[in-house]
């Protein structure tokens, strides 16, 4: 197969002057990725979002990044209980939007490849190659259930996931017909037009955490996924992911972490307002259900610190913390640049309200410490 890579120009969330990418995470889900019960908790209506793309656009953020979820967990806010669907979700930004990138998340064990290939060359002419893809292979079965499908064992959903694919891949860069012959996939005569935009193909993210899932994304993807959790540990992982990166010529791929907002005028305000949404006012049961989903073992519970995380699970899903000032938040973003990140998704408790704070204080101060360029998407 041809290696058909995206352009510098096509593609130009990923490949734009700015140093560290910022994307948005998880708007199309209700309450975002903060398992909380406060009033103002991110409602993910349709509305919202497409006011937070339009301004994420202006301000000129590189990405809006979905979750694939089929199910709430739980809890006295349903957690995760009404979710836009992510590829029509980036459709509909897409042609409301001029220069930020839209990925949409799919389960590749859930969408035949044939779908999927040909949803995201029309997602991709709509946007004029901003279009890009997460792909999860998955690992929640209690909305695999609702597919009536079994998760396959660890390493065989990685194995499955690259068969998926290069099957769309060939799709979006053959012409003539051709037949795939695999472990898992064998289909006969497929084809698909027209093409994504431009005579390229859209972006290509996988956030595996394991061993096969990182192996999986150096492998096929143009983005990687480490999760940080204190600095020290951040840079290690990602000297680990571009070292293996050497060893399989593929020094290109961008290394992105995912983290969340809290930023208020003073440092105090922020930890308050931390402490308020999660101490206080966290879905205490959502946040179990969802635990208990991730981790049915205590062994790997253990093993995660998922524990000794509870803050960060209520607060953003397990993710990086950033809670401050603006001077502190855009100190956080430079040292994780620093460590070798090249981007960061990351949320708020309602975007709506806090990007614009996040917009006016924030990137001014990134731009001054070289991290990102004015407005800049080339
Ligand atoms: C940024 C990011 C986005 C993710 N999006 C989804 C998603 O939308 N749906 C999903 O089922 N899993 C999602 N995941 C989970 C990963 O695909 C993966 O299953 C998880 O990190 C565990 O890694 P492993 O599969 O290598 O064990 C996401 C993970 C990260 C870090």
């Amino acid at each position: 197969m041809q290696d058909m890579r995206p352009t510098d120009a096509a593609r130009a969330s990923l490949y734009n002057k700015n140093k560290l990418k910022l994307g948005l995470f998880a708007a199309n889900c209700s309450s975002g990725r903060a398992a909380t019960k406060v009033p103002e908790r991110w409602r993910a209506n349709w509305d919202d979002n497409l006011g937070l793309a339009k301004v994420a656009d202006e301000a000129g953020l590189d990405f809006l990044l979905p979750i694939a979820r089929w199910k709430g967990y739980r809890g006295e806010t349903n957690f995760h209980g009404s979710v836009l669907e992510p590829t029509l979700w980036a459709c509909g930004l897409l042609a409301h939007t001029k220069r930020i990138t839209v990925f949409s998340t799919i389960h590749a064990p859930l969408l035949h490849p044939v779908v999927a290939a040909k949803q995201f060359a029309t997602a991709d002419l709509i946007g004029h190659g901003r279009m890009a893809m997460n792909v999860v292979c998955g690992w929640n079965q209690d909305e695999f259930d609702m597919f009536g499908v079994e998760n396959r064992e660890h390493h065989l959903r990685y194995a499955y996931g690259k068969e998926w694919l290069q099957v769309v891949r060939r799709l979006w860069e053959e012409e003539g017909e051709f037949s795939f012959e695999g472990q898992f996939i064998n289909l006969k005569g497929l084809i698909s037009n027209p093409k994504p935009y431009g005579g390229s193909r859209p972006l290509i993210m996988n956030a595996g955490a394991s061993a096969a899932g990182q192996e999986f994304a150096l492998g096929n993807s143009d983005i990687l996924f480490n999760l940080l959790v204190t600095p020290e540990q951040g840079r290690n992982a990602v000297a680990a992911s571009r070292a293996r990166a050497r060893q399989v010529g593929r020094e290109d791929i961008k290394i992105f972490t995912a983290g969340y907002y809290v930023c208020r005028p003073t440092r105090q305000e922020a930890l308050d307002y931390h402490r308020y949404y999660v101490e206080e006012q966290g879905d205490q049961e959502a946040y179990k259900h969802l635990l208990d989903l991730q981790f049915p073992s205590p062994e790997a519970r253990k093993h995660h610190g998922a524990d000794a995380l509870r803050m960060r699970h209520i607060g953003g899903n397990g993710s990086y913390p950033m809670i401050g000032s603006p001077d502190d938040i855009a100190n956080e973003l430079k040292m994780i640049s620093d460590l070798g990140y090249d981007g960061m998704a990351a949320s708020f408790v309602n975007y709506l309200d806090e990007f614009p704070y996040f917009r006016d204080e924030v990137l001014p101060r990134l731009e001054r410490l070289g991290l990102r360029q004015r407005g800049s998407i080339d």
